[in-house]
């Protein structure tokens, strides 16, 4: 029984109880998408560490499975990755049934093959589907000399040029990504290290890298690579956030381009998102279609532990399609919302759409059939002279509670202000503000607004800005409210689709 089921999200997955953090070795198989994660069997805190899984048709339908890798007497299991095993590189399956493949981190307690503390990476594999999954007799499979107590997180991919696997993982606590390359992934040889680079602070984690390939405005002729990092602290929205370097991989390094020269500054780097609730994304292996998904974990280490909601704390991103495109003079990743939600979208009728709707100084709350705890807002507007315009949403009527999305026209800033969205003192570190620097040249600005019954995701300048936040509202604040402040702003265009029943 939910004791907060007014905050239990709709379109975003949460186990239905106990704790979850990163999503792992998420990949899409025979049709089904998979979705491992960092959990707790055992408790609503961090602990007993151990890989849930969940299974869905469309990322949006979600189905808990029972733990895949349990933690143990002897290690806890923190998080890794799954490759299909196509060609049967490993032997543990044949080409007919090709097995699936997890790569992942012990960390080892009394009475294991390390130390207790040492963090080294092991692997199992599922003949069955991903159903079950067996320890590999050899464990670990690779090991840091000498051991570390930080060595962390790998993601593999197939490298086609090479005819190799390429594992990149952590020694988190040194700011370091490592690359290793392996024919069979049960044996790894040394390639490169990356970082640190200027961004590094003495208490900055690295966590949960992944190196992809992208084309640079859709055009394969000029292919990056992409590596995502975890970063905890020092984001930039405070505590653990999600940043990238665009740059080449020759199949043994990365080079990072276009880095800052005065590394101190977050704001000189890109981040996947600019708001405080995204760490540790991934991409999912195995998707027929190139362009990548992506899946993060919507919370921040700062005040995890302290989310008001149970018997369940923690939940997924939307997953989001990626893609690299040159904006201002620089290659973004941009994010749209993956395909089986815009579908979900468009199938439905929008509750609320109209052109042109002139404010000036004045607020204006957006009539009954928009009201929604579950919503999809496209809109797009104009400021014309005001300084701020935007909307309120998940509002009470008054305005007094309400999560604020506005674009200052002084400051050149989106903002997502969750100062009055509800319950907000759980955690002194519940940050109430987020703003990223934007453009928006004759006061244009469109934005993509995904509300849940516990987050906001706006999305905007083609996706290569976005702000995930979490609130914790009460039930009735599930009214928008339009504004402009001190002059007028046209909102040219909203479209509002109500999402609070999704169809089976
Ligand atoms: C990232 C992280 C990883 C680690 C896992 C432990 O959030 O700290 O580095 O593998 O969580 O749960």
């Amino acid at each position: 029984q939910d004791t907060t089921p007014q905050w239990r999200p709709l379109l975003h997955y949460t186990p239905r109880r106990n704790w979850m953090n990163d999503p792992n070795g998420p990949f899409f198989y025979k049709g089904v998408y998979h979705l491992f994660y960092q959990y707790n069997p055992l408790g609503e805190e961090w602990g007993n560490m151990s890989w849930g899984h969940a299974t869905s048709p469309d990322l949006l339908h979600w189905h808990e499975h029972d733990v895949a890798v349990p933690f143990s007497d002897t290690k806890d299991i923190f998080s890794g990755t799954v490759v299909v095993d196509t060609h049967n590189t490993s032997g543990l399956g044949t080409t007919d049934n090709p097995p699936l493949v997890a790569l992942y981190t012990s960390v080892f307690k009394e009475n294991a093959p390390r130390p207790a503390g040492v963090q080294a990476q092991s692997l199992a594999y599922s003949l069955d589907d991903g159903r079950t999954w067996q320890p590999y007799g050899k464990d670990p499979v690779l090991t840091l000399s000498p051991d570390s107590l930080h060595f962390r997180d790998p993601s593999v991919f197939w490298y086609a040029p090479g005819g190799y696997w390429v594992m990149t993982a952590v020694v988190a606590n040194e700011q370091m990504v490592k690359l290793y390359k392996s024919t069979n992934l049960t044996e790894w040889t040394f390639l490169s290290d990356f970082g640190p680079t200027g961004f590094v602070h003495p208490d900055m984690l690295w966590e949960m890298p992944s190196l992809f390939p992208l084309p640079l405005d859709e055009n394969p002729a000029q292919q990056k690579w992409v590596l995502m990092l975890g970063i905890n602290p020092w984001s930039i929205a405070g505590g653990s956030g999600s940043m990238y370097f665009v740059g080449s991989f020759d199949g043994t390094t990365f080079h990072a381009e276009g880095l800052p020269p005065d590394g101190s500054d977050p704001a000189a780097y890109d981040w996947l998102d600019y708001g405080a609730d995204h760490y540790a994304a991934l991409v999912f292996s195995g998707l027929p279609e190139s362009p990548p998904v992506t899946i993060g974990w919507m919370s921040n280490w700062d005040y995890a532990v302290q989310m008001p909601t149970s018997p369940w704390k923690g939940q997924m991103t939307l997953p989001m399609t990626m893609a690299l495109r040159t904006i201002g003079g620089r290659p973004q990743l941009c994010l749209t919302p993956e395909k089986h939600y815009t579908t979900l979208v468009a199938n439905d009728r929008p509750a609320l759409s109209f052109d042109g709707l002139r404010l000036s100084s004045e607020r204006h709350l957006l009539p009954d059939h928009a009201r929604g705890q579950v919503l999809d807002i496209d809109m797009s507007m104009r400021i014309q002279d005001a300084d701020r315009a935007g909307l309120f949403v998940r509002a009470t009527a008054d305005g007094q509670i309400g999560t604020c999305i506005v674009y200052d026209m002084k400051k050149h800033e989106l903002i997502v202000d969750r100062s009055r969205s509800g319950l907000t003192d759980f955690s002194p570190k519940f940050s109430p503000e987020h703003a990223v620097s934007m453009p928006a040249p004759n006061g244009e600005i469109s934005l993509h607004v995904i509300i849940d019954r516990n987050s906001v995701e706006v999305l905007s300048r083609n996706g290569s800005i976005v702000i995930t936040d979490l609130i914790f509202p009460p039930v009735e604040a599930d009214r928008i409210i339009a504004f402009s402040e001190n002059g007028m702003t046209e909102f040219r265009y909203m479209k509002i689709t109500r999402l609070d029943q999704k169809p089976e």
